[in-house]
């Protein structure tokens, strides 16, 4: 016989209907996990949802393709959505509440707010798209004040978004624990993305060489290499594989993501990369721990 389909989650589309599903389900000592998405779920958000049912919490998750977080020639109108195939996604990750608002519900005509966090958001993805993380932290707070989960998991994959994250949630006294899970990747190391389907199968078995460099930058890192040629090596080899343009390849501080001083890494860092390729623009990042 076969299984029986997972249950759907409840779908809740406004801040009083999210709020009334997880009053209905709160118990003593049962806690609210939550995971925000732009939806065009992959295995990578799926793990997110899993790692809160599998603790047996409330598991909410969001889908909203978030338009404060797009520049005028991004990808926006373009941007996968599929609200259908995330129900299913999250029914078999035990998602137990999906909240997909309306864009007029979360900035309804008058809106005018703007959360502008500095610290980890300087620099990298910011030099490239300067809207983002206040795009990104407004709709974060946003979010984490209509669901007031007691934790939410975000993927180490968009690691600058997840420092900026914490530094919001502390500095605005949210209440809520930031926790940071790893990249899911796919069998040849590219990290999974919403974006990687803009990709065709030539740029998509080339988009390989950027998790595969990285990978080598870490090693000769950790080996006690300069960061400044090792960093040269990588763009040297994305360009070899295909990329057309490359945004940053850079190492700093794992904590901060404050710049390092000269000669090799003698502290926890990360190095992180964006680089486009076949027209779709990917990030990937990996811990460098010298000994
Ligand atoms: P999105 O790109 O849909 O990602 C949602 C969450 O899934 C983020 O925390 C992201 O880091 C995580 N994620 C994506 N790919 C992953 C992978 N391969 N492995 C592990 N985690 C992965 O990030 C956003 O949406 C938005 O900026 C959002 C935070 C929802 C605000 O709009």
């Amino acid at each position: 016989m076969s299984p029986l389909p997972a249950p759907a989650p409840i779908v809740a589309r406004t801040p009083a209907e999210v709020a009334s599903a997880i009053n209905a389900m709160r118990g003593p000592g049962r806690s609210v996990g939550f995971a925000p998405t732009m939806g065009a779920l992959h295995a990578g958000h799926a793990e997110l949802v899993k790692s809160i049912a599998a603790r047996g919490d409330i598991s909410v998750a969001s889908i909203f393709v978030n338009p404060t977080q797009f520049g005028p020639n991004e990808d926006l109108a373009r941007y996968p959505r599929d609200e259908a195939g995330d129900l299913a996604v999250l029914a078999v990750s035990g998602c137990h509440i999906a909240y997909a608002p309306a864009p007029q519900t979360m900035y309804p005509p008058g809106f005018a707010s703007r959360i502008q966090v500095d610290g980890p958001s300087a620099g990298l993805e910011t030099d490239v798209r300067p809207h983002f993380f206040s795009g990104v932290a407004t709709v974060v707070a946003k979010l984490l004040l209509q669901v007031r989960p007691d934790y939410a998991v975000f993927g180490e994959k968009d690691y600058q978004q997840l420092l900026v994250v914490r530094r919001l949630a502390a500095d605005l006294d949210l209440g809520v624990r930031i926790e940071g899970l790893p990249t899911v990747r796919e069998s040849d190391g590219l990290a999974m993305s919403s974006r990687n389907r803009y990709l065709d199968p030539a740029a998509r078995a080339a988009a390989a060489a950027l998790p595969s460099a990285l990978g080598d930058a870490v090693q000769r890192l950790e080996a006690g290499q300069d960061p400044a040629p090792v960093t040269q090596h990588v763009v040297e080899r994305l360009r070899a594989a295909g990329f057309t343009r490359i945004d940053y390849v850079d190492v700093r501080d794992a904590a901060t993501l404050g710049v390092l001083g000269p000669g090799p890494v003698d502290r926890p860092a990360r190095i992180l990369a964006a680089a486009v390729i076949g027209g779709a623009r990917l990030i990937d990042n990996w811990p460098v721990n010298p000994a």
